[in-house]
């Protein structure tokens, strides 16, 4: 098969694990590796999969296991391992248990593969982007976190059920927090190349905005136990592609900012370039002062719960 040595680590072989391996292993993108720390979860998943490329027609290069060893040599790992949201939770709640787990996991990852770009998923988001990067030392561009794939994915559907069109034509754009804080920015998002507010009205759109950053909430009250999964682990499986094949895709991903959009020493979602190294670059775009500022305040959001919680 024509994937080289490339192998993708994807810690958790929950929901958005499995998810994340299954686009990844279909795409024939590389090894896949699910590692969890309920071993037979894993390798159960991983035969599972296997299986299915007989069906699907990729080989079966899924693996499971609870052992960091056998992530050396990843060239990109995906980090999913976390507990969900249930009904009533934000993603906030999630800060405590998940960032042990995260510390756990960033140690592994370190030590067994120690030159991988790392895309996070574990909730919240932005505030668990950081602290991988505080674990693991690694460069800042080579951690980043996903959010602005999903949360636009959200939007885009919403726009292209509004306008009657297919989601191809749609492209829509959200930055900012992971989180309540999100900034879709309808007037970077056009159908087709037609901006948005030529064809829905002002509160067409502000419908759409609103149900988009309360996307992820309304997919966990609707299934009552857990949260999305395939939507966000497509997501990631996305940003690992475009690393592993040096893509330089255009994607909102959660970034390290040092003073870009006036902010610094904080993960958010910005648009960057996504390549072999991870973020290759971020890019500026001129928004107008109450979409800056809305920006800036979920920042300014994150800002506070990485001091006030994680103790940064
Ligand atoms: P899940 O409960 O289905 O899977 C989580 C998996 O992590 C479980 O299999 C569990 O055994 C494993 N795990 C727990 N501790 C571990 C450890 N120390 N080492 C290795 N594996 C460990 O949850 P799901 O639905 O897959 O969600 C995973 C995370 O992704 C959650 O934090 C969720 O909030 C987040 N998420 C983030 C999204 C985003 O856009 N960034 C979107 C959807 C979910
Ligand atoms: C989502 O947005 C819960 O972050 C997860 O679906």
């Amino acid at each position: 098969m024509a994937t080289g040595s490339r192998k993708i680590a994807v810690i958790g072989a929950g929901n958005v694990g499995a998810t994340c391996a299954f686009v990844l292993a279909e795409r024939k993108i590389g090894e896949i590796v699910l590692l969890d720390i309920f071993e037979g979860f894993a390798k159960g998943k991983a035969l599972d999969m296997s299986q299915g490329g007989r069906v699907l027609n990729y080989d079966g290069l899924v693996s499971g296991t609870k052992n960091y060893e056998d992530i050396s040599g990843s060239d990109v790992v995906v980090v999913t391992s976390g507990f969900p949201r249930q009904p009533g939770m934000t993603r906030e709640d999630l800060i405590g248990k998940n960032a042990e787990i995260i510390s756990e996991v960033g140690n592994g990852i370190k030590e067994h593969a120690p030159d991988c770009v790392i895309v996070m998923v574990t909730n919240p988001l932005d505030l668990m982007t950081y602290h991988m990067q505080k674990i693991t030392g690694f460069p800042h561009n080579r951690v980043v976190g996903q959010a602005g794939i999903l949360d636009s994915a959200r939007m885009t559907h919403f726009i292209s059920e509004a306008v009657g069109c297919s989601n191809e034509d749609v492209q829509a754009m959200v930055l900012g927090g992971h989180g309540d804080t999100m900034v879709p920015l309808p007037n970077y998002t056009t159908v087709n190349g037609i901006p948005v507010n030529q064809l829905l009205s002002d509160d067409e759109i502000r419908e759409i905005c609103e149900r988009t950053a309360s996307g992820g909430g309304e997919i966990v009250k609707l299934l009552e136990k857990g949260s999305a999964f395939y939507a966000p682990g497509s997501a990631a499986a996305i940003m690992a592609e475009s690393v592993i094949n040096d893509r330089k895709r255009v994607l909102p991903c959660s970034a390290y900012l040092s003073g870009q959009y006036g902010m610094e020493d904080i993960y958010i979602g910005v648009p960057v370039v996504l390549g072999r190294g991870g973020v290759d670059r971020i890019l500026e775009l001129d928004l107008e002062d109450h979409e800056l500022e809305s920006l800036q305040g979920s920042g300014a959001f994150y800002k506070d719960q990485l001091s006030e919680i994680l103790g940064y």
